[in-house]
């Protein structure tokens, strides 16, 4: 009968579960000393254990450091800290550090000691912002449990990655944090990464808590009548290492955050311009064409792309040797570095086991993930059979060096400009236990197969004469089935815990390599999974600096953690096609760039899923535009969608890249400024803005393209109208006119005939833009950095404005000069000062003040007129320079 004792005693477990987890003992607090800026105690487990999802831990540890005086450091972990925490190499949150004591904290840390729950409080107000009374702290082995209270139908952003609303739901409501790979984006669901921080909005004040735990969790936020209003943490592990952030505006939580988990990395000036990607180019000629096909239409294309089509095989580390030829590669690089564009390729994370030039080198710096009986893990991605690096291995990062360094040789091989991180959930395709990752690649379906190879070919003006395609292929595009050093997975125990998060493919094994996977140093996968891409993203900007060590390395990934804009930047992976995808942009570029830190994010403009259309693709080319990374991208399966392929959306990309040329400089400004101290200057939500207007808690649709241009994207399918809030507390100005506009008396503005190559954008009142002129006429970014400056004046209505311009050569990691530029106008008089020691080697050539009277030019003043972008205003011609400060009465 021992096959029934071992079957049922895990069903007793689970049957037993609910009751058992509610009467948990909780656990009391004793031995506590308590300074000015610290308290340490011991949590000792009140009563019998629950067991409920491993073991109760019996003895735990409390401390909490008033480390600065908006930043409260509360920690629980076990006494013999031997539960995993983050590992420090990838993420360093301060720790040790009490510069600041509960009489001059902006937040002070209350208990209770039997049972042990804590509360954290405003010491302004006296407003309890998290308080843990309700239920009992629960701490097992595979299983952390900790609970707030809130207010009825608090104010909660963050927590994601995810496709639900921007502000969260607060009944029955789950985030997971397991990073997946989910094609079509589900919602109420976990995606590719996990941010577990949220700001909360309470009275006009924010305040931020962040959970630094790395674990598989489900954050509950729920109202019962029982229980009111809460949000809990479910953790499959980890412990509880919690910074509080008291803001009081949201700005400031966002560089609290940032004090906790690091600054975004600069990114080069290059890195705005537009980028053209597709699944599907399936050769280096086909990219030409595309390249080529967009000069044509007088669309500026920075940067092309290539998807794993160019691998051979699908094998990262290849060139498929007939659709992708080295020196046809290297000539396609020369050509677009010759019109100073730029080219990226996609890096899968895998080794696949046929490529024996990269599989032989991991092996032999023995990077590979291994089974706990040492053999190689192996399982089934793109290529077929393939074994994961191990990041954690001391070898792991010159193994990556090494493959980045030869293969992206900027001689001897394809000299990109960064790279795109794909597949870092990571993603595995064989289902568990994968007796036999060849045949589950022989067995998947995907990828489909590619168009037939085209036999005929118009030559490319530009491009070398044997830029042709190969006519007929001996090799199809596939999956490849030929068999290979394949290891056995017998013997290895799933790790299937008790507690089931609310994975969106299913089993913790589901999509991805398995939890119980040990790695270098004594980790599992089960802890790291959520890191894997971090690893991943550190160890390819390690490897880009490598190659080229003064150049900002551009990296962007699909899976993400906390503190990855540290290193790199992100796109939202595989959305759709549809509308809902286009507004769902603006909240994922709000989140990513506000909150989660990772201020270079965009979405697959078009959609990536099935086929686009002329109209939303207008629509989407006019709002990528407002991106910090702005990608069109498709599926292998949906039509080609590149800019030049309906008139309707051709005139809406120039005009939208126009305007975004325009304002590059002030976008780079804003952006820069958010690698300075973190403030949230890029993708900004209107709550961050007016955080004491309650009407901005609830727009999700709008939002702040650096600290001075409102984007009121049209958010109906089908609709010419933009019903837009104007914020009563500026007044705002049309973008594309310069006319002052004015809101009804709920601060609305009605627009109707907003055609496909419109967009509501608008410039709020104070400002001053700093704008590079004729912007319609540079082709790519280097070019723009040719043209002069014109300075716009948006008064605010006091008649004053002010603005700033930092520049720099837009690449090093660490430029020689730099230029940091003030602008100030008051009602006539413009000045502007700073540091002038990097010369761009052009002028400012005219000022254009906006009329804030809601008459416009209708005055008839002598000196109103239109400046070269046809803004109605007063405009001055001037010949100004970057030698020292300079004024002028305009
Ligand atoms: C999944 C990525 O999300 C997508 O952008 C890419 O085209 C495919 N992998 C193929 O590499």
């Amino acid at each position: 009968m021992l096959w029934r004792s071992i079957l049922l005693f895990p069903l007793l477990g689970i049957a037993a579960t609910a009751a058992s987890i509610d009467n948990c003992p909780g656990y009391t607090l004793r031995n506590v000393a308590e300074s000015d800026s610290q308290i340490t105690g011991d949590l000792i487990l009140a009563g019998s254990a629950c067991n409920t999802y491993g073991e109760d831990l019996t003895h735990l540890k409390l401390l909490v450091e008033y480390q600065t005086n908006s930043r409260l450091h509360v920690k629980i972990y076990d006494e013999n800290e031997q539960v995993y925490q983050i590992p420090k190499s990838i993420l360093d949150p301060p720790s040790g550090q009490q510069d600041s004591s509960s009489q001059q904290s902006d937040l002070v840390f209350e208990y209770t000691k039997n049972p042990f729950s804590f509360a954290i409080q405003r010491s302004s107000s006296g407003e309890t912002i998290f308080n843990t009374s309700g239920t009992n702290l629960i701490f097992e082995s595979q299983y952390v449990r900790l609970r707030t209270s809130l207010p009825s139908n608090p104010n909660i952003y963050g927590l994601g990655e995810d496709s639900d609303s921007f502000k969260r739901e607060t009944t029955d409501y789950t985030r997971t944090l397991w990073n997946t790979g989910q094609a079509f984006l589900p919602t109420h669901s976990n995606l590719y990464g996990s941010h577990p921080i949220y700001i909360e909005m309470r009275d006009s004040q924010a305040h931020g808590v962040f959970l630094s735990n790395s674990n598989g969790m489900d954050i509950k936020i729920n109202q019962t009548a029982e229980d009111g209003q809460y949000l809990e943490y479910n953790t499959l592990g980890g412990v509880l290492d919690f910074y509080f952030l008291s803001g009081p505006a949201p700005a400031d939580v966002a560089r609290q955050y940032a004090g906790v988990v690091g600054l975004p990395a600069q990114q080069s000036y290059w890195t705005y311009g537009f980028h053209q990607c597709k699944y599907g180019y399936q050769d280096v000629m086909w990219v030409a064409e595309v390249v080529y096909n967009y000069s044509q239409a007088n669309i500026p294309l920075e940067t092309m792309w290539t998807d794993i089509d160019y691998m051979d095989l699908r094998r990262t580390w290849t060139l498929d040797p007939e659709r992708f030829p080295l020196h046809k590669m290297q000539e396609l690089v020369a050509y677009l570095h010759n019109h100073e564009q730029h080219y990226i390729m996609m890096v899968d994370p895998p080794v696949s086991l046929n490529d024996s030039a990269s599989y032989d080198a991991a092996v032999s710096s023995d990077v590979l993930i291994q089974n706990d009986n040492g053999t190689t893990f192996v399982a089934t991605m793109w290529p077929g059979a393939v074994s994961y690096v191990d990041w954690f291995h001391p070898n792991a990062q010159s193994f990556w060096t090494g493959q980045i360094g030869s293969f992206f040789d900027d001689q001897s091989g394809v000299g990109v400009d960064g790279m795109w991180i794909d597949m870092n959930e990571p993603a595995n395709f064989c289902g568990y236990p994968c007796s036999n990752p060849v045949q589950a690649a022989i067995d998947g379906n995907d990828p489909p197969a590619p168009p037939a190879l085209r036999t005929t070919w118009d030559p490319l003006p530009g491009f070398p004469s044997d830029f042709q395609p190969p006519g007929t292929s001996s090799r199809r595009i596939k999956r490849d089935t030929s068999s290979a050093n394949m290891t056995g997975l017998s013997g290895r125990n799933l790790d299937n815990p008790g507690y089931t998060i609310a994975n969106g493919v299913g089993a913790l094994t589901v999509g991805t390599i398995w939890p119980d996977l040990p790695e270098y140093g004594g980790y599992v996968q089960y802890d790291t999974h959520n890191l894997y891409a971090s690893y991943m993203i550190d160890a390819s900007r390690q490897g880009l600096l490598a190659r080229r060590p003064a150049e900002r390395p551009f990296i962007i990934s699909r899976s993400t953690f906390a503190g990855d804009g540290t290193r790199g930047g992100h796109w939202t992976g595989d959305n759709a096609s549809i509308w809902a995808h286009y507004l769902l942009s603006i909240i994922q570029n709000m989140e990513f760039a506000s909150i989660f830190q990772i201020p270079m994010v965009g979405a697959d403009v078009c959609g990536f899923n099935d086929n686009t259309t002329e109209t939303l693709c207008a629509r989407w080319a006019m709002l990528g535009a407002w991106y910090p990374f702005y990608r069109n991208h498709a599926d292998i399966s949906a039509n080609y969608q590149e800019f030049y392929r309906w008139p309707l959306v051709t005139a809406a990309a120039q005009k939208a890249i126009t305007a975004r040329f325009q304002l590059l400089d002030y976008f780079y400004t804003a952006f820069y400024q958010q690698t300075v101290d973190g403030s949230p200057t890029t993708i900004i939500p209107l709550f961050f803005q007016y955080p004491n207007d309650p009407t901005t808690l609830d727009i999700s649709y709008q939002f702040f393209y650096g600290p001075s241009i409102l984007v009121s994207p049209v958010t109906v399918e089908g609709s010419e109208s933009v019903s837009l809030y104007l914020p009563p507390q500026d007044i705002f100005y049309d973008f594309w006119t310069g006319e002052r506009v004015t809101p009804d008396g709920t601060n609305t503005l009605n627009l109707d005939n907003v055609t496909y190559t419109d967009i509501p954008v608008h410039i709020r009142g104070g400002s001053i833009l700093p704008l590079r002129a004729n912007a319609g006429a540079a082709n790519t970014t280097t070019q723009l950095r040719t043209h002069d400056f014109e300075i716009l004046v948006a008064p605010d209505v006091d008649g004053k404005a002010s603005g700033s311009l930092y520049l720099d050569d837009g690449k090093s990691v660490k430029p020689a000069q730099t230029t940091y530029l003030q602008f100030t106008y008051d009602n006539g008089h413009l000045s502007v000062s700073g540091s002038f020691d990097y010369d761009p080697g052009v002028g400012f050539k005219g000022v254009t003040v906006l009329s804030s009277s809601t008459l416009s030019s209708a005055g008839g003043s002598n000196s109103t007129n239109t400046d070269s972008y046809g803004r109605v205003g007063t405009v001055r011609q001037i010949d100004e320079g970057f030698s020292g400060s300079w004024t002028v009465d305009v």
